[in-house]
């Protein structure tokens, strides 16, 4: 049977006393610390990306020239996926993990997670959750380094991909230990839950009983019921426990929901 695992996103914490507000949730009662790790895509990377597009078109259509439309649908891809917002990196982790020993459960949303194992895997990251959208060339790879360096490798998926995507990378003779389904679209804290995407989290439990099943965005007390009985086990939970004047008592009850 699956454990309740509940994990406070300290995206939502005071950032400036990032320790203490760790050890406060740990009091209160958290299994793991949720650590969200952005990289922000800048106003000029955009501007790059349709730059490229209509560089890249017009190449081929015009003059023909296939290296040039390959190499500028390359630089789409390079860019492909950001969120728009900046948040912690390696340092900061490593900052973090001298005052706890905690489970420091990293999500990484950058394009490249590939460049993060090493500088995570050193700072004391605990597990490494990367994105199946931008991995899908190299995700064997990735999962063995991050597994190499001592770290349990997740795998995140947003709220338009579909769930098949990440069967084989839990299938797989390598496999990744957790699924993240996403509940917002990824960037930002305090965003609406969405109940469109517990499909994918019954179709997950369904298939495999026994696999960690991590939900991120919008979870509190008024929305755990639905989630957890639609089979995940993983919670994070960044404004409804930050937001709450007794944070202990907004754990116990999302505790409770995926117990029942
Ligand atoms: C969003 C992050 C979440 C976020 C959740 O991109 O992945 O971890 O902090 O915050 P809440 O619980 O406020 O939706
Ligand atoms: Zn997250």
């Amino acid at each position: 049977a699956v454990v309740a695992k509940i994990a406070p996103s300290m995206l939502s914490s005071d950032f400036a006393n990032l320790a203490s507000e760790a050890e406060r949730m740990l009091r209160f009662g958290a299994d793991w610390l949720h650590m969200d790790i952005m990289v922000r895509g800048s106003p000029l990377s955009l501007l790059m990306i349709f730059g490229a597009y209509w560089f890249g078109f017009a190449s081929y259509f015009v003059h023909q020239v296939k290296s040039l439309f390959f190499h500028t649908i390359f630089i789409v891809h390079f860019h492909r996926h950001f969120v728009p917002n900046l948040t912690i990196g390696a340092p900061v982790i490593e900052s973090l993990r001298r005052h706890t020993k905690a489970y420091l459960d990293c999500h990484l949303m950058v394009t490249n997670p590939l460049d993060y194992v090493d500088p995570l895997a050193k700072a004391g990251a605990s597990g490494f959750t990367f994105h199946v959208e931008v991995a899908k060339d190299y995700w064997q790879d990735l999962v063995h380094q991050v597994k190499v360096k001592g770290m349990r490798p997740g795998v995140a998926l947003k709220p338009g991909t579909p769930v098949e995507e990440v069967y084989p990378l839990v299938e797989g003779e390598n496999p990744v230990e957790m699924v993240l389904v996403m509940t917002v679209e990824p960037g930002f804290g305090g965003q609406k839950f969405m109940p469109e995407t517990m499909d994918k989290v019954r179709a997950l439990r369904k298939k495999y009983p026994s696999l960690d099943i991590e939900v991120d965005g919008g979870l509190g007390p008024s929305t755990i019921d639905v989630a957890a009985s639609a089979g995940a086990n993983c919670i994070v939970a960044g404004s409804s426990v930050f937001g709450s004047k007794e944070p202990a008592n907004v754990i116990s009850i999302l505790r409770k929901s995926v117990q029942e």
